[in-house]
């Protein structure tokens, strides 16, 4: 009990205030307690426990307040406490009829509203159901392929710095490839230590990871890269990189080539011819695109309805994606030791797979979110 409950039980002259400021005090703490207690009133049962504990006839905290304070006042003192006592009544009776009101609606309007919501009779709410997007779905494939031959998967900061996503891959300021990779930089404070540019390409991954690990290292980096290229059917300035990476102390170009050659004939199944063009990447050496037979006209390079195939421009060859043996210059920058490692890396653009696979000649529509385009591809 309370303490100032416990006082209740206490003749008016045991309690120890004479001035009407501490009579006033003392019935405010009871109506504090009332307040307080009333507030865990849910039920009729509760408010009823309620009113007959604090104003019922019979040694409630009315009539003992009543019995002790009230009836034993000195009379220099009575006037005081009437006064505090008939408007401690009213408004303990006030907050019972306020709870009583609360009550009723808990009991009538909340279960027929519940009543309702659960309403079996009623037509059902369909919650359509999402799904992966095209480019996760292709994504997860890769990841897939992959990991069944060995490689884990890793993700790193879109955010970079110049080191990563250019030095240390063998591109030192001013080389003239940077110009293709155009990118992003970050505004930062000035003095600010090192500039921060939006990654144009997963390779800075390769740095990260040799950082990190030492060989064998077989991984794939999936992720978001960027660069100033004007949009078209086959560009966009956000666009999906797959980076591969595998360094071990024997790997040979023919480990690369079978590598990826496994990978095209799961992804696009074992129809599809290929081919390896020499190329240049600072980062690896000898470079290579590598060219799958065109899906849409067979690798003829003819129209089914006559003139030149549309999507290789009659070629015959769609070219996927850069690759090549890592050139030992970049082990350097990660102390490798070039004499005893060798390896082989590749970056693959995803969205153009995805189009290349789905017969889907526009790049944008990845980007455009139309759930038309969407939908078809559950
Ligand atoms: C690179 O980005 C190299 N980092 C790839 C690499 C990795 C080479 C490891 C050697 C070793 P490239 O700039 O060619 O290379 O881009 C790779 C692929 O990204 C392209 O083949 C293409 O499929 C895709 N791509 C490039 N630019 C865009 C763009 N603006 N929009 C959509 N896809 C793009």
């Amino acid at each position: 009990m309370s303490d100032i409950l416990k006082k209740t039980h206490l003749p008016f002259s045991e309690l120890g205030v004479s001035l009407g400021k501490e009579i006033e005090s003392l019935f405010r703490q009871v109506l504090d307690k009332a307040n307080e207690e009333a507030k865990s009133i849910g039920s009729p049962e509760d408010l009823e426990s309620f009113r007959v504990r604090w104003i019922g006839r019979k040694n409630s905290v009315l009539s003992r307040i009543q019995d002790n304070w009230l009836v034993l006042a000195p009379s220099e003192q009575k006037k005081w406490v009437g006064t505090f006592f008939n408007s401690y009544k009213n408004e303990i009776i006030n907050l019972v009829d306020y709870h009583k009101k609360a009550v009723e609606v808990l009991e009538t309007e909340v279960p027929a509203r519940r009543a309702t919501d659960f309403d079996l009779s009623l037509p059902g709410v369909i919650h359509p159901t999402g799904s992966h997007h095209l480019i996760r779905q292709v994504l997860q494939e890769l990841e897939d392929i992959f990991f069944s031959i060995g490689f884990s998967i890793v993700e790193g900061p879109e955010i970079e710095t110049p080191y990563y996503n250019f030095e240390a891959l063998n591109i030192p300021e001013f080389h003239p490839v940077r110009d293709d990779m155009d990118t992003f930089y970050i505004d930062l404070p000035k003095g600010a230590a090192t500039p921060l540019l939006l990654r144009t390409h997963t390779s800075p991954m390769q740095i990260r990871t040799m950082e990190k690990q030492k060989p064998p290292v077989r991984v794939i980096v999936p992720g978001k890269v960027y660069r100033r290229d004007n949009p078209d059917a086959t560009h966009s300035f956000m666009f999906h990189q797959v980076e591969g990476l595998a360094v071990d102390t024997d790997i040979t170009f023919c480990d690369f080539t079978g590598t990826i050659e496994y990978f095209v004939k799961q992804f696009f199944g074992s129809g599809v011819k290929t081919r390896f063009r020499p190329s240049y990447f600072p980062f690896t050496e000898p470079s290579v695109e590598f060219d799958v037979s065109c899906i849409f006209c067979g690798g003829s390079g003819n129209a089914p309805g006559g003139g030149v195939c549309s999507k290789c421009k009659g070629a015959g060859w769609i070219e996927l994606f850069g690759a090549g043996m890592v050139d030992p210059a970049v082990y350097g920058f990660v102390n490798y030791d070039a004499k005893k490692v060798s390896g082989f890396a590749f970056g693959m653009g995803i969205d153009r797979l995805a189009m290349l696979k789905y017969g889907i000649d526009d790049i944008q529509v990845f980007f455009q979110n139309d759930v038309r385009f969407l939908r078809q591809f559950p």
